[in-house]
């Protein structure tokens, strides 16, 4: 069981906050990028078994791509299942939702960041409030087995009555699944350079507190730190990510992780990877390899397999019991997994388990 991640680098322009690899030149080269992805789904295919579950295209901005380059694409890897697509409200067309479902895009996924007026500038969107609703209106009409939208929360400007109201306005529009991510201040963003603020703790704490409840309310569960959704609507192609399943990377930035116990990094400069740049390959094994499973897969409501660490590394998952008592974590024989209070603060208790397990494995070979 493997996914296909695809990276479409195309943008309009490079929002303030982002630091995704994207190219904003102002006409893509969509030839250029369909002939190096099918170099890239060439060298990478040998190395895994049978047909891809899932075809994940994200970016960038893949609804910005000529169609015909994503379908030869989906007709190149042919996925068994899933394939889904990360798409701007400003390119939701009837032609385009019509060419996106007729070569197979199961599952859209809609850019918003926000629907307020007042905050939608200061996230540099080249859609307003209005576009946003139209284009999940069409998308809920389209006939799309599940449609996600991507929502932002962290802004010192937003308030609490803000976000919910955000929310409430995607799940009127029909949503089965939502993805909401805390503001992070990446070096090198616009956000970065003119020192751009996040919330501070309590109104941070405000803010998520009355997101989740209010999505929890509405019937779309938590099921990763930053996602929820219905039942049976997750995201099939993320969880191999955060289950640590093998996908394939291919595209400018994407990373891949085969079967042989590789991970694969693509150049994530532009034009260097459509020259031809060769991606970075290095073998995980030993204490790194134990960091990865439990790293990766700590922050879906699952949490870790104890059993499955143990089956692939010898070594056992540690569970730091001050976490255990602050109520951040919960602990069974089959595994270990965030509480809600741990969801809150997932980034520093994750580390606290990792750091315990890898360091009670200091027997097993390898860097960590
Ligand atoms: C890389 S974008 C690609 C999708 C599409 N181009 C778009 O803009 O919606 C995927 C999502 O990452 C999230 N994102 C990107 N940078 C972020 C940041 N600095 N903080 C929080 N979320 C971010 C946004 O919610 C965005 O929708
Ligand atoms: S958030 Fe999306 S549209 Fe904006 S620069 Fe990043 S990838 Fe492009």
């Amino acid at each position: 069981m493997y996914g296909v991640y695809v990276h479409v680098p195309w943008c309009r322009i490079r929002c303030p906050y982002c630091a995704f690899a994207v190219d904003t030149r102002r006409a893509p080269d969509d030839a250029a990028w369909l002939a190096r992805t099918l170099e890239d789904w060439a060298r990478e295919r040998p190395f895994f078994e049978g047909r891809p579950e899932t075809l994940s295209f994200g970016g960038g901005t893949p609804s910005r791509a000529d169609p015909a380059a994503l379908a030869t694409v989906v007709q190149a890897v042919d996925p068994a299942g899933e394939v889904s697509l990360e798409a701007n409200p400003e390119d939701v067309t009837p032609q385009r939702l019509e060419a996106w479902r007729t070569m197979g895009v199961n599952r859209l996924s809609l850019g918003v960041q926000t629907f307020q007026p007042a905050l939608a500038p200061r996230y540099g969107r080249a859609h307003s409030a209005r576009d946003a609703t139209d284009a999940l209106l069409a998308v809920s009409k389209a006939g799309f087995r599940s449609f996600s939208v991507d929502l932002i929360y962290g802004h010192p400007e937003q308030t609490v009555a803000m976000l919910v109201e955000d929310i409430d306005h995607a799940v009127a529009t029909g949503v089965d699944h939502v993805s909401l991510y805390s503001l992070t201040i990446e070096p090198g963003t616009r956000f970065g350079d003119r020192g751009q603020t996040v919330a501070d703790e309590d109104h941070w704490c405000a803010l998520h507190e009355a997101a989740v409840q209010r999505l929890e309310a509405s019937r779309l569960q938590r099921y990763e730190v930053s996602n929820f959704s219905r039942k049976g609507a997750r995201s099939v192609h993320n969880e191999h990510y955060w289950r640590a399943r093998h996908w394939a990377g291919l595209g400018p930035s994407a990373h891949g992780w085969r079967p042989d116990q590789a991970r694969v990094a693509n150049a994530s400069d532009v034009s260097a990877w459509l020259a031809g740049a060769p991606p970075a390959v290095e073998g995980v094994t030993g204490r790194a390899r134990l960091w990865e499973l439990v790293w990766s897969t700590l922050r879906h409501v699952e949490g870790v397999d104890r059993a499955r660490v143990r089956f692939l590394t010898g070594a056992e998952v540690v569970c730091p019991a001050a976490a255990i008592e602050a109520g951040l974590l919960v602990e069974d024989s089959a595994s270990i997994r965030l509480t809600p209070d741990g969801f809150a603060v997932s980034d520093a208790v994750v580390e606290a388990v990792v750091q315990a397990t890898v360091r009670a494995a200091s027997w097993i070979v390898g860097s960590s």
